[in-house]
């Protein structure tokens, strides 16, 4: 099983920002992710909806045998990580949620105030909200809000325009007004806007990308498993969207700086 690629999924692009730390993370590592953008936005959808989506993708990356699945989508991972788990059995299942908590409470300083922003569908799940207080010893102050229209401007590529700009002076006035020490991009869609979000927050924090503990957790759970790859050689990269297929590989050319050529349009 060693050397079967990593499962990584998300509803649109996305996801790319946890691919992009776990080729940094695990460079031995085939990948095989999957985009639902045919039916983004998951993070405005209910919970019986997102649940069906999440089992009709695992079923096609189980088909595809995977080591090991990695939700690479804040939604997902807030309502249907049981759905994901049981369906998975046995292969590891690791999760963003995980990642961006791990960020905060095993960080080096003790963060006072923290502010999330992700889906309304993560925000109301509470996840981040509760995991972060579950493992914190400190009373920490949270203050999140959710920023649905960030993912189709992202999914449109309008990472630089005007709207963006606008968008986000409206969703991060809050921030503005109550100062925190860390912000939590709780939508893998966020880590492609981080420079707006930065600059429109108008003091510096420390901005937390959860795709980077995520692919911490995922090597070493690979590592206690013994499911490594074995060898070092040129990873395999393989795509599957499910429709937009040109835009898809346009960003994502861009955002992870490689070609995409393994990049294919399924139906599930
Ligand atoms: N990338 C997904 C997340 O991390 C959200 C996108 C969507 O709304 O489908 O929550």
């Amino acid at each position: 099983m060693n050397k079967f690629p990593i499962g990584v999924f998300d509803s649109g692009i996305g996801g790319l920002s946890v691919v992009k730390q776990i080729m940094q993370t695990l460079p031995n590592e085939d990948i095989i992710y999957f985009g639902d953008i045919a039916r983004i936005p998951y993070g405005t959808k209910s919970t019986a909806t997102i649940r069906e989506f999440t089992r009709q993708t695992v079923s096609f990356l189980l088909e595809k045998k995977v080591k090991a699945l990695v939700i690479a989508c804040n939604t997902i991972s807030a309502v249907a990580y049981e759905t994901v788990s049981e369906l998975a059995g046995q292969i590891p299942v690791i999760d963003v949620i995980s990642g961006g908590i791990d960020a905060i409470v095993n960080h080096n300083k003790v963060y006072k105030s923290v502010g999330i922003i992700a889906t309304p569908v993560t925000i109301k799940s509470n996840a981040y909200q509760n995991g972060i207080r579950r493992h914190t010893k400190t009373n920490i102050n949270i203050i999140s809000k959710a920023c649905p229209l960030f993912v189709p401007l992202i999914e449109e590529g309008l990472l630089d325009h005007p709207a963006m700009n606008a968008i986000a002076t409206d969703y991060l006035e809050i921030f503005n007004q109550n100062k925190i020490d860390a912000l939590i991009l709780g939508c893998t869609h966020y880590p492609m806007i981080t420079n707006v979000i930065q600059n429109t927050i108008h003091y510096k924090l420390d901005i937390i990308d959860p795709a980077i503990n995520t692919s911490h957790i995922l090597r070493h759970k690979l590592t206690s498993l013994n499911l490594l790859h074995p060898k070092t050689h040129t990873p395999h990269y393989t795509f599957y969207i499910t429709d937009n297929l040109d835009k898809f590989i346009k960003l994502g050319e861009m955002f992870l700086n490689i070609a995409l050529p393994n990049t294919h349009l399924v139906t599930i």
